[in-house]
């Protein structure tokens, strides 16, 4: 394995040593990210526009996977190896204060970047120690998606989607499966938990930093998520293996009346060429579960543009960014690909209003009050004893509460052996941290 790791790394350094010295004036940026479909071939052609602007820098696009916690793993052997490309990482909204505590991405506070354009909950989320660290380059939301042929009107509480999911199912040519959504043992499934989380009225912490992932209202939203949304099999068997990708095929096959997903399927599933369900579909927030406390949730994700710490071209790295960002761009991106662009004034552009499903005020007010998963560099240790005991609790090897006991016990340790515990109330991002480097990298 290490071995296999070695030569990873080689293999990139070679390439990029091949690739800095081909032509002596220019300088040679790789861009690394998602590319899949449709979001490839904008990306390919915004870089290309960016070089024609720029004809001294030449960029190459550096494919990862799609799978969040596969990218975050290459990108953290690539940054403990110190190597200095890609020169552009695409963070996922949780990575921004790990990799600024750890040194791996450099602040953008000399480049000026005009922070005050974006959603503040964006911003807010790329700041550690109160500097930002990178620029939020889309938005991500977590959305119902129905079939409204099947069900015209959304449903008004969790306990109607059930109802709604059954009844579809049961009608002759009805869909196979009630809900499809991203059961697998990856940050997907945390995504997915803090919206029922919310649903019920519970939390991760609590605004003091306190863990309060067992209290009852967590406890009753991984009941339904196991019971209501698993057990009753009104979810394919194998959803605890499926990821966005396996979600918005089901859905865009015909085979399922709900989706819980992010607004990206919104252009490949309104494509007739391609799906089953072009004209069929619409899209609402994700309801409440009628508990008292407990309200409509989606949880905050997206993509953020960061600048390599250890690349030789920062300079040129943030004009590409800041380019990408650009207005522009973002608008391009939420036409072609239906992203959610994280600058509110884009908003009231009607351009984007055939591309976002959902009312553009809607789309914006959901962003805006999006609920975003614990801002700290200790996020990915977090999130990955979640993950495993809610797992524990949805395949049945524990009970929920007895799960979810074993998570704050274990992220209760995490948080005070990492002496996290000041830093990780909700005013944390005002103080500098304690010391720089809180976690050891050694994945
Ligand atoms: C999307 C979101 C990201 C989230 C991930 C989970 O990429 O933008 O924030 O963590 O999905 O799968």
């Amino acid at each position: 394995m290490r071995f296999a790791r070695v030569l990873l790394f080689t293999a990139t350094a070679f390439s990029t040593a091949c690739a800095r010295t081909s032509k002596s004036h220019e300088t040679v940026l790789t861009f690394s990210g998602s590319a899949l479909g449709a979001e490839g071939t904008l990306v390919a052609k915004q870089l290309r526009r960016f070089m024609e602007l720029h004809p001294d820098i030449r960029v190459e696009l550096q494919r990862t996977p799609d799978d969040a916690n596969q990218r975050h793993q290459l990108y953290v052997q690539w940054l403990n190896a110190r190597v200095g490309n890609p020169d552009i990482l695409q963070l996922d909204v949780v990575w921004t204060p790990e990799f600024a505590a750890a040194g791996w991405v450099l602040p953008l506070t000399r480049f000026a970047p005009a922070s005050s354009e974006f959603f503040p909950a964006t911003i807010a989320a790329n700041t550690w120690a109160g500097q930002l660290y990178a620029l939020p380059w889309f938005a991500d939301v977590g959305l119902l998606y129905r079939r409204i042929d099947f069900v015209p009107d959304e449903p008004r509480n969790l306990g109607e989607l059930v109802t709604d999911a059954k009844r579809a199912m049961a009608r002759p040519g009805g869909p196979r499966f009630g809900i499809v959504w991203q059961g697998a043992r990856y940050e997907g499934l945390i995504t997915g938990f803090v919206e029922y989380l919310g649903a019920f009225g519970g939390r991760i912490l609590d605004d003091s930093g306190r863990v309060v992932v067992n209290q009852p209202e967590a406890v009753r939203a991984l009941q339904f998520m196991r019971d209501e949304l698993y057990t009753s099999h009104i979810a394919p068997l194998d959803v605890l293996t499926w990821h966005e990708e396996e979600a918005r095929f089901a859905f865009q096959n015909g085979t399922a009346v709900f989706m819980r997903n992010w607004p990206y399927p919104v252009a490949a599933m309104s494509d007739k060429s391609q799906s089953r369900v072009a004209g069929k579909f619409a899209v609402s927030p994700i309801p409440a579960s009628g508990a008292p406390g407990g309200h409509s949730t989606a949880a905050l994700g997206g993509a953020q543009l960061a600048i390599n710490a250890y690349s030789e071209s920062p300079d040129s790295a943030y004009r590409l960014i800041e380019y990408l960002t650009a207005p522009e761009q973002m608008l391009e991106r939420g036409q072609a690909v239906g992203q959610y662009p994280t600058r509110p004034a884009l908003y009231h552009d009607p351009r984007l209003r055939t591309a976002i499903a959902i009312p553009l005020d809607d789309a914006r007010r959901a962003i805006e009050s999006a609920t975003p998963r614990p801002v700290t560099p200790i996020y990915t240790e977090l999130s990955e004893i979640l993950q495993i005991e809610l797992h524990r609790a949805l395949v049945r090897q524990a009970e929920p509460q007895d799960a979810l006991n074993s998570a704050a016990k274990r992220i209760d340790a995490l948080i005070e052996r990492t002496g996290m515990r000041k830093l990780m109330s909700s005013a944390h991002n005002a103080a500098p941290p304690a010391s720089s480097s809180t976690t050891g990298h050694t994945e």
